[in-house]
């Protein structure tokens, strides 16, 4: 296994796995745990990358696996995702290529790119991958992206999944869909995300807090379709029809309908997949009386978003990097993904798993998601405003 995996945050870089260059190193060792109880992750971050041979040397003259020492046998990957099939796929990436992989993780994305800026031009990092468009667009505006040029991005991934300026790609993608109490509510009494604001919803409808991500792509796909003036009045109606005070997370509002809390919920289609598929008695309890359907059949299409990469416009090791992007989106790696995630695989042509194949075939919003994420700063303001806390 040469995997590396470090995870900023709490455990800070205590949590360094065996084999890494700090682990192996006492100095290093002794300097990194002094560094993460005295600085912040950020500062840390851009202490570390001043300090260490990350780049080149030592580190970047890893031993491949197989394979012949190299200054490119590495590629270092800054990661908001935290699944196992991330490991899985750079395993397999290593095996094929002989480049080992080390991952920064942490949570929230905007640690991510705001470490990223600290560190300048003396950034480890070569990939930067995360979930929403909207996280993508704060990267690239940061100008922390360099361009793919990848004709396996551009041959396989539709074009309204990447960026416009050949940025970042999605490597998978999923739609933002309304779950309901089948009990309660008829099949086509809703239809689409404008029904949501209907006042005859009154006290019925959940959803997480607008400070989501989530919630913001959704609102900016409205402005780019219906324009400000009606994306307010619709986030008012919204707001106006609340079961309760926004919290938790998307199956924490599925879980709420199964409870009762309330009837209508709008929540992201792998969380869905993910209760469809367990095998667990409470998860099957939970999507019992509930039906999903896919907004906007009739129009647009259902509004979908992305987990995307990008190549760091400063990547030590871009040739690596770029490997390393293709290789997210081969056959093998996509199959993996949809199967273990319960995403839509970002390239065309790849099988969803069964349970995603079973929502159908839906249309969805092909409108470019630069395009949504240039009006996420515009649907905030809106959010705020109507009082979506
Ligand atoms: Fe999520």
């Amino acid at each position: 296994m040469i995997l590396n995996v470090v995870k900023v945050g709490e455990e800070s870089f205590s949590s360094l796995r065996k084999g890494s260059f700090v682990q192996q190193n006492p100095t290093h060792r002794r300097l990194f745990a002094v560094l993460s109880r005295a600085l912040p992750s950020v500062f840390l971050g851009a202490v570390v990358s001043a300090l260490l041979p990350f780049s080149s040397g030592a580190y970047g003259q890893t031993q491949a696996a197989g394979g012949q020492a190299s200054e490119s046998a590495v590629v270092n990957v800054y990661s908001s995702r935290h699944y196992d099939v991330d490991k899985e796929i750079n395993d397999a990436f290593t095996k094929a290529t002989g480049i080992r992989v080390n991952v920064v993780s942490v949570k929230e994305a905007a640690q991510l790119v705001e470490r990223m800026k600290a560190e300048g031009k003396r950034s480890p990092a070569d990939v930067l991958m995360t979930v929403d468009v909207g996280n993508l667009q704060v990267a690239k505006s940061a100008g922390l992206f360099g361009k793919l040029k990848s004709s396996t991005v551009t041959d396989g991934v539709p074009a309204h999944l990447r960026d416009s300026d050949d940025e970042w790609t999605a490597v998978s993608f999923r739609a933002r869909v309304i779950a309901y109490d089948k009990s309660k509510i008829k099949e086509g009494e809703i239809t689409s995300y404008e029904d949501l604001a209907d006042p005859k919803w009154k006290g019925r409808v959940l959803v997480r807090s607008s400070n989501h991500v989530y919630n913001q792509s959704l609102a900016a796909s409205l402005v780019t379709a219906l324009g400000e003036e009606k994306t307010e009045s619709w986030a008012r109606g919204v707001t106006q029809n609340l079961a309760r005070k926004p919290e938790g997370g998307d199956t924490d509002q599925l879980k709420a309908i199964a409870a009762g809390r309330g009837q209508i919920a709008v929540v992201n289609s792998y969380y869905a997949g993910r209760l469809l598929a367990s095998n667990t008695d409470e998860d099957k309890k939970t999507m019992q009386n509930i039906a999903l359907l896919f907004p906007n059949q009739g129009d647009r299409g259902t509004h979908v978003n992305v987990s995307g990469v990008g190549l760091v416009k400063n990547a030590p090791h871009a040739a690596a990097a770029r490997k390393y992007i293709d290789f997210w989106l081969s056959k093998e790696s996509q199959s993996k993904i949809a199967n273990a995630m319960f995403e839509f695989p970002a390239v065309v042509g790849v099988e969803p798993a069964p349970v995603v194949k079973a929502f159908g075939s839906p249309k969805f919003d092909t409108v470019p998601l630069s395009k949504v994420a240039a009006n996420s700063p515009t649907a905030i303001r809106i959010l705020d405003k109507a009082g979506w806390r």
